[in-house]
């Protein structure tokens, strides 16, 4: 095995976001760009030295160009074996599943998550460590810094390696077995949920379903689990075959990006009970009903309230978590359940300490995510499982679900507001100068609503007292409404300004609003405090969801 040692000049932008380095194509096309990255990974990640690492990604342009370098790489720096998926693809899941089952010193997953693919498209590249979740901050902290210097990656100089079925081969000592993508964590999901159960909705014709995988990597988990180990019924997996571009939509699973599930799900009478999507590398969900949208932070608080009925569950759970940004609804629940409610920053990361040290069980973010200690990252399918098992149980549909839920707990509308590509400068102002307010809201009112509390969140992780400040900008009302801004940490393009807006009511003759009706004053308080229309120069968001 001949190992090169090539001389190499380091890129100043390759800090990490919320999730990984993310980069348009062209960025990680540019000469040793890619190389430098996975150099600084292997570099700052010792344990995978002798070590085992999993590998695989979304199936987006540029993942098996990728997947052969990082081989060539992993080799070169004395990696022990590799698990890659066939041909290359892994979801995020199945590979935080697969670090702790094989008990793999790290992970690397190549996905840009919801972003688009395709040439012109994004492409990403994240490590995931040995607990199966992302990199914490001083991981990647220290992967940026050695970025920032490095001068040569190691190489090894052999042929590509075949992905297109499942065998062990080697590359010098390292060892690759070229593994079933979708076995394992389709056996995982058996354990947790009780597929019988499930399996008998379907075939009874109780319930008919509607999976979009959106052309991206949870086709194959999803034909393998609906359709094979559940004989859910014809056509409960659309878009499920999984290509560069994504057949060239956005896979993000909401209201506007998921529009052929939508119009199904809005089809009438024939429309399926069920419909569900997941994201580009399979960690997102959006849940629906017959003509019914399942807030994702009320699909967590339903989700805690239920768990006990499941049998993955069934001991109950010991805590929750959600993001700063996520509506209060789990907050609820928690509260009448007696058990710890934790609020973090945004991003997945920050749940991995509270779910290794057994503080929590259920975690999610407003953002489509939702996840327990099963692994360590937010899990698309098994969510979708979660919901299909607990209608099974309850033997109610998806909107009887919710609506009960809300007639128990209270309702908490809540939306967010994206304003994309923005001039950077204007957003970081924007944001700027609501953190010089914030200190002078609380007490003051805005077109009757009282501002009880306005701060710049910030987060002591309470395992290992990591400290995160600058998380977002909140401010909380004397009823419980709330706003928050924040910017983006994924995008690629400018800068993206996320407001989201939360009102909560108990009055079951209240629940029926559309959203943005009942939020209404509250999304006029927030674009007159942040003065977004002057500032950002816009007259709407561009997404709401
Ligand atoms: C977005 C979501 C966040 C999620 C992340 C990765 O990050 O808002 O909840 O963890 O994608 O999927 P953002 O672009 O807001 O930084
Ligand atoms: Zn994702």
């Amino acid at each position: 095995m001949k190992i090169n040692q090539i001389t190499t000049t380091p890129y100043a932008d390759q800090k990490p976001g919320t999730s990984g380095l993310r980069k348009k194509v062209t960025s990680f096309q540019q000469q040793h760009y890619l190389e430098n990255f996975v150099q600084s990974i292997f570099t700052v990640a010792t344990g995978l030295k002798g070590g085992l690492l999993i590998l695989g990604g979304d199936g987006r342009y540029y993942n098996t160009q990728a997947i052969q370098t990082i081989l060539k790489m992993a080799a070169a720096n004395g990696v022990k074996k590799v698990m890659v998926g066939e041909q290359g693809l892994l979801s995020t899941p199945a590979v935080s599943h697969l670090i702790r089952k094989y008990k793999a010193a790290g992970g690397i997953i190549l996905s840009a998550s919801h972003n688009p693919g395709g040439p012109d498209g994004d492409f990403g590249i994240k490590f995931n460590i040995e607990n199966g979740g992302p990199a914490p901050t001083g991981f990647t902290d220290a992967v940026y810094d050695r970025s920032k210097s490095l001068d040569e990656y190691l190489i090894t100089e052999t042929e590509d390696i075949l992905l297109d079925r499942q065998h062990t081969c080697h590359i010098g000592e390292m060892q690759i077995d070229v593994i079933d993508s979708v076995y394992d964590y389709a056996n995982l999901m058996e354990q947790l949920f009780d597929f019988d159960k499930i399996k008998t909705l379907f075939t009874s014709g109780l319930l008919t379903m509607c999976f979009d995988a959106m052309h991206a990597i949870t086709g194959p988990y999803a034909k393998e689990i609906f359709e094979k180990r559940l004989s859910a019924n014809i056509e409960a997996v659309i878009n499920g075959i999984p290509r560069e571009d994504f057949g060239g939509g956005h896979p993000d699973p909401n209201l506007a990006h998921a529009k052929e599930l939508v119009a199904r799900l809005n089809a009438g009478p024939t429309a399926p009970d069920f419909g569900a999507a997941s994201d580009g590398d399979g960690d997102r969900n959006m849940i629906l009903g017959k003509n019914f949208f399942v807030n994702p932070s009320d699909s967590l608080a339903i989700m805690a309230a239920n768990a006990h009925l499941l049998p993955g569950y069934q001991q109950g759970i010991c805590g929750v978590a959600r993001s700063l940004p996520t509506s209060r609804a789990v907050d609820k629940v928690a509260e009448i359940m007696g058990i710890d409610c934790y609020e973090t920053p945004t991003g997945w990361k920050y749940f991995g300490n509270l779910l290794d040290d057994k503080r929590i069980t259920l975690c999610g973010e407003e953002s489509f995510g939702s996840g327990s200690d099963h692994i360590r990252e937010k899990d698309g399918l098994w969510a979708v499982l979660f919901w299909l098992n607990m209608i099974a149980v309850k033997e109610q549909s998806v909107e009887e679900i919710t609506r009960s839920h809300w007639a128990r707990f209270g309702r908490h509308y809540y939306t967010r507001h994206d304003y994309e590509a923005i001039n950077s400068e204007t957003a970081e102002a924007l944001i700027q100068n609501l953190r010089e307010i914030s200190t002078k809201l609380a007490g003051t009112e805005h077109s009757g609503y009282k501002v009880k509390l306005c701060d710049d969140f910030s987060y002591t992780d309470p395992v290992d007292n990591s400290f995160t400040e600058h998380q977002g900008v909140r401010i909380v009302f004397e009823d419980e409404s709330r706003i928050i801004y924040r910017l983006s940490g994924t995008g690629t393009e400018g800068a993206t300004l996320r407001v989201y807006i939360e009102k909560y009511v108990t009055d079951p003759e209240l629940h029926d609003l559309p959203t943005q009706t009942a939020l209404a004053e509250l999304i006029n308080i927030a674009n007159t405090i942040a003065e977004i229309k002057t500032r950002c120069n816009r007259d709407a968001p561009d997404v709401i969801t």
